[in-house]
């Protein structure tokens, strides 16, 4: 019998395992061998695998799922296709957290030197915001003179002299899941769950952390929607991370509603310094608390939740992680004073304006994502990722659930420098605000704690 059409393809093009076969096999339900996991991801980052023939895979991906062993595979192929750092020039434990995007989700700009000042070195790779989320490097560039871009170098001699420093994560890092994450967002298979595992892991592992600590996001304005989704997500990753042979560790979180009451770039960051004061609002210190403490657990620092708690307070009280915060600028070539006026140093929007509640009541719901959507239309963040942004623009939230409102009291304050967009904000923030009579259960911010 003459081989088939396709297999003859396969040959020409040198692929000793043939794509059509671990199609067949995971359309089948079967499990894939780590050879044929690697094989796929290989040819495709080399571009020997078409496009036509990844996306088959994925949907087959999508429908048969994939055992954890197989996820762990996958990862871990995903994460060596590329380039990966070394990290290990840095003195002690390091340790990275990763959240799976908010709206309104700046618990880095704080996570960061509080961790920091409490003596674990942060080496942290971020991105940029896309869609309703918003990205820390986004954040931080509307400091003016902060840089991103740093080399590897600088990043490590960054981390090395001040004990944390932040940078964009390069193209070279897990090259696979840049071109797998572009080909799922047009083939309907985004939301899989091994498939959003390995993507997030495999970038976390090749940016070379001892110990990751994951904040998985549930409700409206979140990857997952449902609890149990976030729950499976996470439990998946810290299982990775730990089978990689690092520490791993998560929480599940409410994004039912945004984080803190700002939402854009230079909003974000006045809300961050004033909780790094000590002050701002409780739900954003609540969160720092809990996945900063499980980042000092994971570093050895302390014994148990209730250690690494009041270490944290007291970082907080005493200004250090204050501090730390601007040693980051400093060092990353940012205009310091941000510290004490940050008004007179961050852009600010030319047109304010206030979206008033058409009823009495009490707040009983805000969609986060579609107030993430209302802060992208007004300029503070991207529909495609060669949009520009406006870092003045966004949006202070004034009431948040369970909070009493009068009829024509505000809402919110849109922020933009670009008139003609309020309309089209406006109407999202309304949409977004649900009132009732009676005062409503405010939802539970943090859900899980998995210690890993
Ligand atoms: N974030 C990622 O980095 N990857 C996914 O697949 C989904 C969310």
């Amino acid at each position: 019998m003459t081989e088939p059409t396709h297999a003859r393809w396969e040959k020409k093009r040198g692929i000793d395992m043939r794509a059509y076969d671990i199609i067949l096999k995971k359309r089948r339900g079967h499990e894939l061998s780590p050879d044929e996991i690697n094989s796929m991801i290989n040819g495709f980052t080399s571009g020997d695998i078409p496009d036509y023939q990844m996306s088959a895979w994925l949907m087959a991906v999508f429908f048969r799922g994939m055992s954890v062993e197989e996820t762990c595979n996958l990862t871990m192929a995903m994460a060596h296709s590329g380039e990966t750092v070394d990290l290990s020039r840095i003195h002690g434990v390091k340790v990275d957290k990763h959240s799976t995007g908010g709206v309104g989700d700046k618990t880095t700009l704080v996570l960061v030197p509080l961790v920091a000042a409490a003596g674990v070195p942060v080496a942290k790779m971020s991105g940029r915001g896309l869609g309703h989320t918003g990205g820390t490097l986004d954040k931080l560039e509307s400091i003016p003179g902060f840089r991103v871009d740093l080399s590897k170098d600088e990043f490590i001699e960054a981390v090395n002299a001040t004990g944390l420093a932040v940078m964009g994560q390069t193209a070279s890092l897990a090259p696979a899941d840049k071109k797998l994450y572009a080909l799922r967002d047009v083939t309907a298979t985004v939301d899989s769950i091994p498939l959003i595992a390995g993507s997030v892991c495999s970038k976390k592992l090749a940016c070379g952390a001892d110990a990751i600590v994951f904040d998985v996001k549930c409700g409206k304005g979140a990857f997952m929607k449902s609890e149990d989704d976030a729950l499976r997500l996470a439990e998946l990753m810290v299982g990775i991370v730990k089978g990689s042979g690092r520490k791993g560790a998560a929480i599940v979180s409410d994004m039912n509603q945004p984080l803190g009451y700002a939402v854009g770039n230079s909003l974000e960051v006045i809300e961050a310094i004033d909780t790094l004061r000590g002050a701002g609002p409780e739900d954003l210190r609540e969160l720092c608390l809990s996945l900063g403490s499980l980042m000092l657990t994971l570093a050895g620092k302390a014994e148990s939740a209730e250690e690494a708690g009041s270490i944290l307070a007291d970082v907080l009280d005493t200004g250090a992680a204050l501090n730390k915060f601007a040693d980051l600028v400093s060092h990353q070539g940012g205009d310091v004073r941000v510290i004490e006026a940050p008004d007179s140093v961050l852009p600010s929007a030319r047109c304010l304006e206030a979206v008033p509640s058409v009823q009495s009541g009490y707040i009983s719901e805000i969609d986060a994502e579609k107030i993430g959507i209302a802060s992208m239309v007004l300029g503070a963040g991207r529909k495609t990722q060669d949009d520009s942004i406006d870092p003045a623009a966004g949006i202070i939230l004034l009431k948040k659930i369970g909070d009493k409102v009068e009829e024509g009291e505000p809402l919110v304050m849109l922020h933009t420098n670009r008139w003609d967009t309020l309309e089209s904000a406006a109407d999202l923030v309304m949409a977004s605000y649900e009132v009732s009579r009676d005062k409503p259960d405010i939802p539970q911010l943090v859900r899980t704690v998995i210690h890993g």
